[in-house]
């Protein structure tokens, strides 16, 4: 990216394409999405909250209207759906302008996907299913990383999926860890959805950790969840976004953060749906879940967490925030 596409406000990227310096502690919220309000939730977080994590938006007239309420240094990055990585039939430079767009847009350092169909041969699925972990999908995911890396000016991270059943032989962080080598790309892992894995497995959560290239690991997420019956009746993880930080999901964070030293972002993902959920109080869910999660980052990712004074502005959100 040039210095004159750069937005405002943004760091110039490192070597690599990724900037230098951490973005902090975030959340993750689908800017325009109805349900948990943004002027509800952004005045209890602002003091803590560096960026929001958002799906696609292709109305910048939604992104305005948050961006008044915002100081200068706030950042965006874009979590986008439909890239399909593993998937053989997939058109991934349809792909490109899209996100270079998107991307521009946000002023977005990387953009992240979770790894998994989210389309078959041109069809959108409406949701994704989580990858097969085979040589051949790792051959396709390689495949199209290196095609995406030649045609979008921002690098992807990906994200590995939630789990309710494992279809293949390789290790979800060994399929990451491949990926990431055989291309360069760093990636993203999502605790819950490593939590979901590792339950199904009965896997011993050190030893699994000893798998990841903690140095090619941009960023965390973290969200709210429920053991659930799954197929066969079998009570699995659920990564839902709604209910509070299973205490074991939040145990699992404490082994990857100081293990994390290269991340630049921690992601509460925060978005849900309350008909759906049955959730009441879904904004003290998300608040509660954005400052577990933020001080987990303070004992033990103290990088990730920036003491200085924030630009202050004086819009009413912040005024709130202050208060
Ligand atoms: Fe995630």
């Amino acid at each position: 990216m040039s210095e004159i596409d750069r937005p405002e406000g943004t760091a110039a990227p490192a070597a690599g394409g990724l900037p230098a310096e951490p973005l902090g502690v975030g959340v993750g919220w689908e800017i325009g999405a109805e349900g948990l309000e943004w002027t509800e939730l952004f005045p209890r977080i602002a003091r803590q909250a560096r960026y929001v994590e958002t799906a696609p938006l292709y109305d910048p007239r939604s992104l305005d209207r948050i961006r008044g309420d915002l100081a200068a240094d706030f950042r965006f990055i874009l979590h986008y759906s439909g890239l399909t990585l593993p998937g053989p039939t997939t058109r991934i430079e349809q792909h490109f302008p899209i996100l270079n767009g998107l991307c521009r847009m946000l002023g977005s350092p990387w953009f992240v996907e979770d790894l998994g169909y989210w389309s078959v041969e041109g069809s959108d699925l409406g949701a994704f299913f989580p990858l097969i972990l085979s040589e051949d999908s790792l051959r396709t995911s390689i495949a199209n990383m290196k095609a995406l890396q030649a045609g979008v000016s921002f690098p992807h991270a990906p994200e590995n999926p939630p789990f309710s059943t494992i279809l293949g032989d390789i290790h979800i962080l060994d399929y990451m860890s491949r990926l990431s080598r055989a291309t360069g790309s760093p990636y993203l892992i999502d605790v819950g959805h490593l939590y979901s894995y590792l339950s199904i497995r009965e896997e011993d959560p050190l030893l699994a950790l000893s798998r990841v290239d903690w140095q090619s690991v941009v960023e965390v997420h973290i969200a709210g969840g429920e053991m659930v019956r799954g197929p066969a009746g079998r009570w699995i993880y659920d990564d839902n976004h709604s209910k509070p930080i299973m205490p074991e999901v939040l145990d699992l964070l404490v082994l990857m953060l100081p293990r994390a030293s290269q991340a630049r972002a921690l992601t509460v993902e925060v978005d849900y749906n309350r008909a759906e959920r049955g959730v009441q109080d879904p904004l003290d869910v998300a608040v509660s879940n954005f400052f577990r999660a933020h001080a987990v980052a303070e004992r033990w990712a103290p990088w990730l967490v920036d003491r200085a004074p924030r630009t202050e502005t004086t819009s009413p959100a912040r005024v709130a925030a202050a208060q």
